[in-house]
């Protein structure tokens, strides 16, 4: 089963709006089997990150990431990596459009409101990161039996 990690990172926290977000997720229907509230450290981050060491934006995106707590996700589903990133919208916030989290909340890139994995291999990279295997709680909540 596709698994993939999001994150609302700490303006979300900032700005109240936590369950605003949280409910774009579940309203698609997505299926939660992680979350959690937590205060990143420093090797935390940069291990997340590491793909963007040395880039202009890396230490403002480390120093930001650590500027509150985060709400860390797994989320479960066919096709779940794609449909979150869809969800999300574009890195670029000036190029998202109304309707996707970060067209709807966010002005800045920077401070473009939740992390989403881009691909299996960073899903899974992410996942296990953020979560212990014995987190997740693969639940059922009847709708499987219709597929
Ligand atoms: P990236 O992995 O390229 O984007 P995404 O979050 O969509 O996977 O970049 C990681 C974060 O770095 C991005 O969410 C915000 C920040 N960032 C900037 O601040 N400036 C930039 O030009 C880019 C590309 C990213
Ligand atoms: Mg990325």
């Amino acid at each position: 089963m596709e698994r993939t990690f999001a994150m609302l990172k700490p303006g979300v926290l900032q700005r109240r709006i936590v369950g605003e977000v949280l409910s774009r997720f579940e309203r698609k229907g997505l299926k939660i089997v992680g979350l959690k509230l937590m205060q990143m450290d420093r090797s935390l981050v940069e291990a997340h990150y590491k793909e963007h060491v040395g880039k202009e934006f890396y230490e403002k995106l480390v120093s930001y990431t650590l500027s509150g707590p985060v709400v860390a996700m797994v989320l479960q589903g066919d096709g779940v990596i794609a449909t979150v990133r869809r969800l999300v919208g574009p890195t670029d916030v000036t190029n998202a459009q109304p309707g996707t989290i970060r067209g709807d909340f966010a002005y800045q890139t920077r401070l473009n409101i939740v992390h989403a994995s881009d691909s299996p291999a960073s899903a899974e990279r992410e996942i296990n990161l953020f979560f212990k295997e014995q987190e997740l709680i693969d639940w059922e909540d009847g709708n499987e039996r219709w597929f």
